[in-house]
């Protein structure tokens, strides 16, 4: 899976290093596309449940799931949050990283810090013993400590043949419950969290999330492998 995860990280690399003002979310896709594609891979998203690219591009109130569009140009002081799924050898890569256009001013940067470091303190908290509810708990309290809303109706997931597994990994909830972790488990972990509060709608395309107060929404996601003493991101880049 660290193949996969592999390509899924230098996708999301690739893309950091191509996005300007200017640009529309559809070139960024092709990016995307190509660099999964250049490597063997296939494109996790393309065609999943009829999703029409390969990467969702959600920006500035767009949670995630923002589908890629010739008409969507980028701006200085936007955030661009990309998710990327690669598939080879018969597993999956899935990571998501919030990118910033230019500067941003100060509120905005403190979200992009605590959703990331919220990340990476759950991936440092996995290991055998600990439970999916442990790392929920601790994500949630962390943001919301800070006065930012945790996205609900959307969750991390088991990640292995299929993009989407058992178990659900809630970006809230209690510590002490849900499924222990145990070595060789694969799951996404991928905070998705926003300026003002937590509620989400969907838009008629049947896809787009967006916060329902048009506040800023940042995520980001890895892909981790449980060993006995700890976690690997199988999605960090090279
Ligand atoms: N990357 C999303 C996730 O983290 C799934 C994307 S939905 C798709 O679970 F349809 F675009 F694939
Ligand atoms: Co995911």
């Amino acid at each position: 899976m660290r193949k996969a995860g592999l390509i899924t990280g230098g996708a999301l690399v690739a893309a950091g290093k191509a996005i300007h003002a200017g640009m529309s979310t559809k070139e960024l896709d092709k990016v995307i596309h190509n660099f999964i594609t250049a490597h063997g891979a296939k494109p996790s998203f393309l065609g999943y449940s009829g999703y029409p690219a390969s990467a969702c591009i959600s920006v500035n109130d767009t949670v995630i799931h923002g589908i890629p569009s010739a008409h969507e140009k980028l701006k200085d002081g936007d955030i661009v949050s990309v998710d990327v799924g690669a598939y080879i050898d018969g597993f999956h890569g899935d990571s998501a990283y919030t990118f910033k256009v230019g500067e941003v001013d100060p509120k905005t940067q403190a979200l992009l810090d605590a959703t990331e470091e919220s990340l990476y303190m759950a991936i440092s908290m996995a290991k055998p013993g600990v439970r999916i509810g442990d790392l929920s708990a601790a994500i949630q309290e962390y943001n919301e400590s800070r006065g930012f809303g945790v996205v609900r109706e959307y969750v991390g997931h088991g990640v292995g043949r299929e993009l989407h597994e058992e178990p659900e990994v809630p970006n809230f909830g209690r510590s002490g419950h849900g499924v222990r972790l145990i070595p060789g488990m694969v799951i996404a972990i991928e905070p998705m969290i926003t300026l003002g509060k937590p509620s989400v709608k969907v838009l008629s395309d049947g896809w787009t999330v967006k916060t329902r107060d048009a506040s800023l929404a940042a995520h980001f996601e890895h892909t981790i492998a449980i060993t006995s003493d700890g976690a690997i991101i199988l999605t960090k880049p090279e």
